[in-house]
């Protein structure tokens, strides 16, 4: 079959261009990860109808892959991907199809395969999209189907269900690599990946904020805490990662990124503690969900960082008469009111930043709602919060469960015992079954 090559080091770019072409254009799309593989692929496959490279990876780059072309006087469109300027990428790619300026590819790779390959008459109604790039993601606010004839789909996930590696592996045995999504939800969920995608590609350019947001002394204790919940080797790195990429997001806006500096100035202050340690956590434990594409560690990182940017340090004194005392909505207490309001007072402080990603003021919002709907702000029950803020919600009670404890190990246990029934349904409970599984590996 003709197919369309695509050659880009970056797995979530590979999904998405993926996506957009088989959405589009009735042609197999083949996926490779370096000049290298590309020119594997065209010994295999032959010819492809069009070639979409990245300009800087490892292992044969976008000029490597060039002049391996014109060295076998191939003749195949070339387009070339990066986030060089489109100037420049015309003055170092002379006479190729076309050049593609990161991160905004979504309309532009039509465009240019659209030249060289007819669209469909009737675009198909459902559009393929990845198993594995659904699980790095980890939410979809889109229902999921499964192929079982050319024109028979069924659901399998629903919109806003969380997405876990147990759920890719059911469909592994099944021998299935994708999953479908509408088509009119598809120009919408592309949309909303392109500017997660957005926000992870400028902010990698940038240097780094001078941000002394994590104590040492919070450092050892998610080690350790990582090291009792059995985690990988690597994700607490990742998690710094994600917590460097967050702090980039903040900087974009100096007065917040000011006021975050000024919250956590004081590193061992019971403040810093908390946030450094919830957010750390929070993206150690999205990583062993598998969810560990960057945009979705940097989201769960600028929630964790944002989420109680309006809370006073005495507060964390004694957080579970705070936490009770706001759930009762009856109490009009100034400082009661106040502190129930403080996911939507970060909320507002943190849309002041431009571009946030999807998802980030959810979390914020829902992190101390509860599946009864006895949290608050608004008393949500559990199927309208979201999968990342279940997550956080599990998370920070953990924590606060743990608190100044030393015994990491028996409370991590008795935790997991207590707290069964509290998230034994929906999203809470298939990400509680993760915490419960690594923690009894152990
Ligand atoms: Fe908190
Ligand atoms: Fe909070």
């Amino acid at each position: 079959m003709n197919y369309i090559l695509i050659v880009e080091d970056e797995e979530d770019i590979r999904d998405i261009y993926e996506m957009i072409l088989r959405r589009a254009f009735p042609l197999d799309v083949v996926l490779t990860g370096s000049g290298k593989d590309a020119l594997r692929a065209i010994e295999e496959r032959g010819r492809p109808e069009i070639i979409i490279s990245d300009l800087y990876m490892p292992d044969g780059d976008g000029t490597f892959l060039w002049q391996k072309l014109l060295e076998q006087k191939m003749d195949v469109p070339f387009v070339i991907c990066s986030t060089d300027s489109l100037t420049s990428l015309q003055r170092k790619f002379e006479g190729i199809h076309g050049h593609i300026e990161k991160p905004k590819i979504v309309e532009s790779v039509i465009e240019l395969v659209d030249k060289v390959v007819s669209r469909y008459e009737t675009p198909p109604s459902y559009v393929p999209v990845r198993i594995s790039f659904l699980l790095r993601l980890g939410t979809v606010h889109f229902d999921l189907f499964m192929k079982i004839s050319d024109s028979r789909f069924v659901k399998v996930i629903n919109a806003d269900e969380a997405f876990v590696l147990e759920d890719a592996q059911r469909f592994y045995q099944k021998d299935l690599s994708h999953l479908y999504i509408l088509k009119e939800e598809a120009d919408l969920y592309l949309s909303s990946i392109e500017n997660n995608l957005s926000q992870v590609q400028s902010e990698n350019d940038k240097f780094p904020a001078d941000l002394p947001a994590i104590s040492l002394e919070t450092l050892e204790s998610v080690e350790r805490l990582a090291r009792t919940l059995g985690w990988r080797e690597g994700v607490v790195d990742a998690s710094k990662h994600a917590v460097n990429l967050a702090i980039k997001v903040v900087g974009n806006e100096p007065n917040l990124l000011n006021l975050l500096k000024y919250k956590l100035s004081n590193a061992h202050s019971k403040y810093s503690q908390h946030v450094g340690l919830v957010t750390l956590i929070n993206c150690g434990f999205c990583h062993q969900l598998g969810w560990v594409s960057e945009s979705s560690q940097m989201k769960i990182g600028l929630a964790a960082l944002m989420h109680d940017i309006t809370v006073d340090e005495n507060i964390y004194e004694n957080i579970e008469y705070w936490n009770s005392a706001a759930s009762n909505s009856s109490d009009k207490t100034p400082e009661v009111v106040k502190y129930r309001n403080h996911p939507t007072e970060a909320v507002n402080l943190l849309l002041k930043v431009k571009n946030i990603p999807p998802d980030v003021d959810q979390i914020i919002l829902q992190h101390h709602e509860l599946k009864d709907g006895t949290g608050f702000p608004r008393g949500l029950v559990s199927n309208r919060i979201s999968p990342f803020a279940t997550v956080f919600i599990i998370v920070e009670d953990l924590i606060n469960f743990i608190g100044d404890s030393q015994d990491y190990h028996e409370k991590i246990h008795l935790f997991i015992k207590m707290r069964s029934e509290r998230y034994d349904s929906g999203n809470f409970k298939k990400v509680f079954d993760v915490l419960k599984k690594t923690a009894k590996e152990y």
